[in-house]
């Protein structure tokens, strides 16, 4: 496993990271089973996988509970990822979405910051978190003073309850407010081969600024593994009928597409998802590709991405493909 630091830390991170969002369950991901989950977060640590991230929302607190069980004993061993902004316990925040009852809002003020991070170093079963991450940023026109939270991360840091500062889901100028306030070591946007949008602007101000990219949806939730045929379908409900790509006449394009690399995953010998997985983390600025698992052949098979070297016609192939794709229709 290739390792890489988070920012400006001593961090050594694995640039296969394991995503415990459909370890939550519930009705975006269909049921988990939590001693599948556990087996698939043991499987990723032993393949050198350190990276493991989650979140309070992911499972309403289930996600953050099984990862603590997980790592229990272990935890020197893991760096530790979670997020706090997206609250559900009372009114504060204006509504992102509505879900199982629960009412979801943004909000990255910190009297909610300073109870989450409680919650999830309880859940999580430490005293410390290793990148702690706004999750979504709050909207215009109700606007959370980014200078406000930052200063609550950074005063967090100072407590020792968290060892770096992370941001998802922000754009360069918000990238901005956080770092004229102090240190921001990561960022977690979406990224996939179909999903290059970062490319334009965000990379190159992470390059500058030695921000690391922990890109979420790798595997365009499965479908760039090559193992989601055109006769499966999801129960209603489910994320994954939301993401274009899925919808048939662009699925189809893309498995033609992934039949075609028949040749490269035959030369290194690999998987669909393991070439995918390492053409991620061999483009410029991206640090640590987020897979999500729950199945323990999934985490140990992900894995393997990490420690694979692409060449770079090859790499550049693949880009032309995919960039033959266009938009999903
Ligand atoms: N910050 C944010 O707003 C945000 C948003 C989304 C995700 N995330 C983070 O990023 C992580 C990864 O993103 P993601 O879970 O959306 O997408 P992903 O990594 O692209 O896809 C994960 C799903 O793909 C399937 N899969 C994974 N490895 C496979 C393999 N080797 N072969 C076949 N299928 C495989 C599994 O589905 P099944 O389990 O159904 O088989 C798995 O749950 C999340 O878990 C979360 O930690 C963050």
């Amino acid at each position: 496993m290739r390792m890489r630091k988070i920012g400006n830390t001593d961090m050594e991170a694995s640039v296969v990271a394991l995503g415990t969002w459909a370890i939550g369950g519930g009705p975006w991901w269909g049921e988990s089973d939590d001693q599948q989950s556990i087996a698939a977060i043991h499987a990723a640590l032993d393949a050198g996988v350190n990276l493991i991230d989650t979140a309070p929302v992911y499972g309403w607190g289930r996600s953050e509970k099984v990862v603590g069980k997980a790592i229990k004993g272990r935890r020197d061993k893991v760096i530790l990822a979670t997020k706090c902004g997206l609250w559900w316990h009372d009114e504060r925040g204006p509504l992102f979405f509505e879900l199982e009852g629960y009412a979801v809002k943004r909000y990255l003020r910190p009297d909610t910051i300073k109870k989450e991070v409680e919650d999830s170093l309880q859940r999580l079963g430490t005293d410390y978190i290793d990148l702690y991450q706004t999750h979504w940023q709050s909207p215009e026109p109700e606007n959370d003073p980014i200078a406000e939270t930052m200063e609550c991360l950074l005063q967090l840091k100072r407590q020792g309850k968290i060892r770096a500062i992370g941001a998802s889901n922000v754009d360069v100028s918000q990238m901005k407010q956080y770092q004229a306030i102090g240190t921001l070591d990561a960022i977690q946007p979406r990224y996939s081969m179909l999903d290059r949008a970062i490319e334009k602007e965000m990379i190159r101000h992470c390059i500058e600024h030695q921000i690391s990219t922990l890109v979420y949806s790798p595997l365009e939730q499965g479908l760039l593994t090559g193992t989601i045929g055109m006769d499966r379908t999801f129960s209603r409900g489910e994320y994954r009928n939301n993401i274009p790509w899925f919808q048939p006449l662009n699925r189809r394009k893309v498995l033609d597409m992934l039949a075609g690399w028949q040749t490269l995953t035959e030369k290194y010998h690999c998987s669909l998802a393991q070439l995918v997985i390492a053409w991620t983390i061999a483009q410029p600025g991206i640090t640590f590709a987020l897979c999500g698992a729950r199945k323990p052949e999934h985490s140990r098979h992900n894995a393997v991405g990490g420690t694979l070297i692409i060449e770079a016609d090859d790499l550049r192939k693949m880009r032309g493909d995919v960039e033959a794709l266009g938009a999903p229709l």
